[in-house]
């Protein structure tokens, strides 16, 4: 079917020309002047198409008359200025073709207004509503926004594996991957299950992050990106956590802390203009139904450079603040959602970088720094969303590293590899991890992450 994009009549095209356009019915109304409207959806852009189906088509009463939300058609006609309020133009069909009806009471999303909650329950319907089809384009230009900022400065884009033998966050919140009978296991002397007859010969775990095995490839390329799927399998219930979500983490090579900040702050605000250039439409629908001033706000943090804090400074900073925090804030603690929100909403009023956290709440690899008890560890906290990026400088000095690794309990013959990196050719190398559903949540306003992914994963939901 040569078929023109919805986005591409209203973006233009002069009225008088023949088009045919195919999408979803959205509304249908009958006038008694022997016409009906339909208002049609592609999913190229926020707005409907307006449809006039005159009677005197042959299939008026037969078919247009039988179309309901839900219904997909492919209509040929002219495309004219429109009369009417809301649309600049319209097109006055000459034929409508029905390629699919859809029963007018069941259909889940008819006129009635469905809540967020009951579409989690409708995954693969979703994607047809205003909210969520928004959220589809936001998300595509941001994947595209992402590979764009990287290729330009000349970073790779490299694909780390999915199913990995190592824990690279050494949080044991990892979902096991495995081809045994889970009833009947085989196994050892000792009563323990025998992984060596499991498929990998050893056992194996869906990723946390990309970043051990992109941290191989820049100390061979240089400047590297991933960008894939990760899995925790922590219980956390909230409006920030999913089970899978998408991680993008470049890795430096030759690059310490302050270099990592400014890529981090460059990429952040990279994202916000290219989504305020690129999806314009689709913010002013988030900005007017989903969350007032959420486009200001991007738009102020386009430009605006972002707050420096150390985690010392930070914890004094909330200690002193005179606010009730639901946890009492002291130094070694683990920020909580309540106290990155009060940095970044309340203190600095835009983004923030925390860095140099104490050695014992933050993962094996971060560099220590001569202090003894911090490491060059980096979070960049936003308003609303609380943390978006977790990063570090990289421990490159072996023994160091050999050392923190007993100290936290990992075996380091299972790091032998990454040991190795440390071996031959050590360098000073440093990346972080922006979470995109994160992201997509910042942009778009939306209020639970569960929304901004199109197969929401959480404890206890797998639809
Ligand atoms: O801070 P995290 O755990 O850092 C890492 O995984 C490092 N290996 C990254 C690196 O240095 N290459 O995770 C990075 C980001 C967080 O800041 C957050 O935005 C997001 O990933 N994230 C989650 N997003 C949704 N659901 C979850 N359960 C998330 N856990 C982390
Ligand atoms: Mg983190």
């Amino acid at each position: 079917m040569k078929r023109i994009r919805i986005k591409t009549v209203l973006s233009g095209v002069e009225p008088g020309t023949r088009v045919t356009v195919a999408g979803w019915v959205r509304t249908r109304r009958d006038s008694k002047g022997g016409f009906s409207f339909l208002e049609i959806n592609d999913g190229s852009c926020l707005a409907n198409l307006q449809v006039i189906a005159p009677a005197e088509l042959d299939n008026y009463a037969g078919d247009v008359l039988k179309l309901h939300p839900g219904a997909s058609v492919a209509v040929e006609g002219t495309l004219e200025a429109s009369e009417g309020a809301g649309q600049a133009v319209e097109v006055r069909a000459r034929a409508v073709r029905v390629l699919g009806f859809a029963p007018p009471v069941e259909y889940p999303l008819g006129k009635q207004k469905v809540g967020f909650d009951r579409l989690r329950e409708l995954p693969h319907l979703r994607a047809r509503t205003n909210s969520f089809g928004a959220v589809a384009r936001v998300r595509h230009l941001l994947a595209n926004a992402t590979h764009r900022f990287f290729h330009e400065r000349g970073f790779l884009y490299v694909h780390t594996p999915i199913i990995t033998s190592s824990d690279c966050e050494g949080a044991g919140a990892m979902f096991q991957v495995t081809t045994l009978d889970p009833h009947t296991p085989p196994r050892r002397a000792d009563g323990a299950v025998d992984y060596e007859q499991d498929f990998f010969g050893r056992r194996a775990a869906l990723t946390v992050s990309g970043q051990l095995e992109g941290e191989t490839y820049a100390c061979a390329m240089g400047d590297i990106y991933t960008f894939g799927p990760t899995f925790r399998a922590e219980n956390s219930n909230t409006r920030r956590h999913l089970a899978e979500f998408w991680m993008i983490e470049p890795e430096m090579a030759f690059a310490d802390l302050d270099d990592d900040a400014e890529l981090a702050e460059a990429f952040l605000r990279h994202l916000f203009q290219a989504v305020l250039r690129d999806g314009a439409d689709d913010l002013r629908f988030f900005d007017r139904r989903v969350l007032p001033g959420v486009l200001a706000r991007l738009e102020r943090l386009a430009d605006a450079p972002f707050g420096r804090v150390t985690y010392t400074e930070a914890v004094r900073l909330l200690e002193t603040s005179g606010r009730a925090f639901e946890f009492a804030p002291c130094w070694g603690m683990d920020m909580q959602s309540e106290h990155e929100r009060f940095l970044a909403e309340e203190v600095f009023k835009g983004p923030v970088v925390v860095t140099d956290y104490p050695a014992a709440i933050k993962a094996f690899y971060m560099r220590r720094n001569d202090d003894g008890r911090t490491v060059a560890a980096m979070d960049v906290l936003l308003p609303e969303v609380g943390e978006i990026i977790g990063g570090s400088q990289r421990e490159e000095r072996m023994e160091v590293l050999e050392a923190t690794l007993r100290a936290s309990g990992l075996n380091p013959d299972e790091y032998a590899a990454y040991l190795d990196l440390r071996r031959y050719g050590s360098v000073p190398h440093a990346g972080f991890g922006l979470g995109f559903e994160r992201l997509v949540q910042f942009c778009t306003g939306m209020h639970n992450i569960r929304d901004v992914i199109p197969y929401p994963r959480a404890p206890r939901l797998c639809v």
